[in-house]
């Protein structure tokens, strides 16, 4: 271990007297969670690298420097280490991964990249949730193998899945409750955001393993509820059978693989394993988290003007 790896950075650190800058390097950067840590970072005013398959098309905050990164082509990954302070590991988890996390976790610490944060997800190893709760177990042996500063965010389903509800909303369907009676305290994506970022620009949090949790049980029917309240309207909910959730993704055309990972999910929901509620976000953030009803008041307006279903 290096004599300074206890050092913080809790300050930015555009450029000082000709010392090396401190970036940080947000791997995953124009998903849910990535671009929103972008956003708070740069908004804090630390320097960031973001990783995209695509930079041509992705588009960041002025001031973001853009590098390419694709984890089917790991030549891709020492470059975007290079001159970084500490990487977030944004993996696609699932049945085609082929140990992306590792190979990140080795570009990083060939590149002398101080710290790691990795996003991992709620009951992984837990044998319950049998193939999908392993999708994350190599990425997190991986960080915590490093030798590196490092930081697991195991999140729950974030609030923000309910966009997924837009299309049938507008479409005057009901929603799907694919989980039956199993409720689970969704939680809001900034409050991950804001976890990483924590855990990126401070020693703190090195070795800690959190779990982040919305503040609430709630079924799907809650949360539809809790949306109509919101958005002033009502809304139809209908209970999916595994059966035909089944059939719907075959038919969509997505890989066996991942559909039998995802129905396993559900049922780990559905029959009340997901029912925990965890105060580390208010621990590393020193308030409580977001409710599923304060994320969908700041965003009605993706579900306005949506169709009554009948
Ligand atoms: N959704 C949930 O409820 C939930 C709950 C707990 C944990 N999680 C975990 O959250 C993670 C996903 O995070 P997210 O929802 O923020 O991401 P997301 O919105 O699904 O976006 C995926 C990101 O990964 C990048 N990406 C995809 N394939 C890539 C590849 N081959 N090479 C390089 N980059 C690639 C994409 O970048 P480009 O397209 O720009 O290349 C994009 O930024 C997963 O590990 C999942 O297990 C999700």
């Amino acid at each position: 271990m290096r004599p300074d790896v206890r050092a913080d950075f809790s300050y930015p650190r555009r450029q000082q007297g000709g010392h090396a800058q401190h970036m940080i390097l947000i791997t995953g950067a124009t998903g849910t969670i990535g671009s929103d840590i972008v956003r708070q970072l740069v908004t804090e005013g630390v320097v960031v690298r973001a990783s995209t398959r695509d930079p041509e098309r992705a588009e960041f905050p002025a001031g973001v420097e853009v590098v390419r990164v694709d984890y089917r082509d790991p030549a891709t990954f020492g470059p975007a280490m290079v001159g970084i302070e500490a990487a977030f590991l944004v993996g696609v988890p699932g049945p085609d991964d082929t140990g992306t996390d590792a190979a990140l976790v080795a570009a990083a610490q060939v590149a002398g990249v101080r710290r790691v944060v990795k996003l991992s997800a709620v009951g992984t190893g837990d044998p319950r949730l049998g193939v999908p709760g392993s999708w994350h177990v190599p990425g997190e042996q991986a960080v915590r193998d490093s030798g590196l500063e490092w930081t697991i965010l195991r999140s729950n389903t974030f609030a923000s899945n309910t966009f997924s509800w837009i299309e049938p909303l507008r479409d005057g369907h009901p929603v799907p409750n694919l989980t039956g009676d199993g409720s689970q305290a969704v939680v809001d994506p900034r409050d991950v955001s804001a976890v990483a970022v924590a855990a990126l620009r401070s020693s703190e949090h090195h070795g800690r393993t959190y779990t982040l949790t919305g503040p609430d049980l709630q079924t799907g029917r809650d949360q539809a509820a809790v949306l109509a309240e919101v958005i002033g309207r009502p809304i139809a909910v209908t209970d999916i059978a595994e059966a035909d959730a089944r059939a719907f993704m075959v038919a969509a055309g997505l890989p066996p693989a991942f559909v039998a990972g995802a129905l396993t999910g559900q049922s780990f929901i559905r029959g009340g394993h997901n029912e925990l509620v965890t105060d580390d976000i208010a621990r590393v953030l020193g308030r409580p988290p977001r409710s599923y009803a304060n994320w969908a008041a700041d965003h009605r307006a993706a579900f306005a003007g949506m169709t009554v279903p009948s």
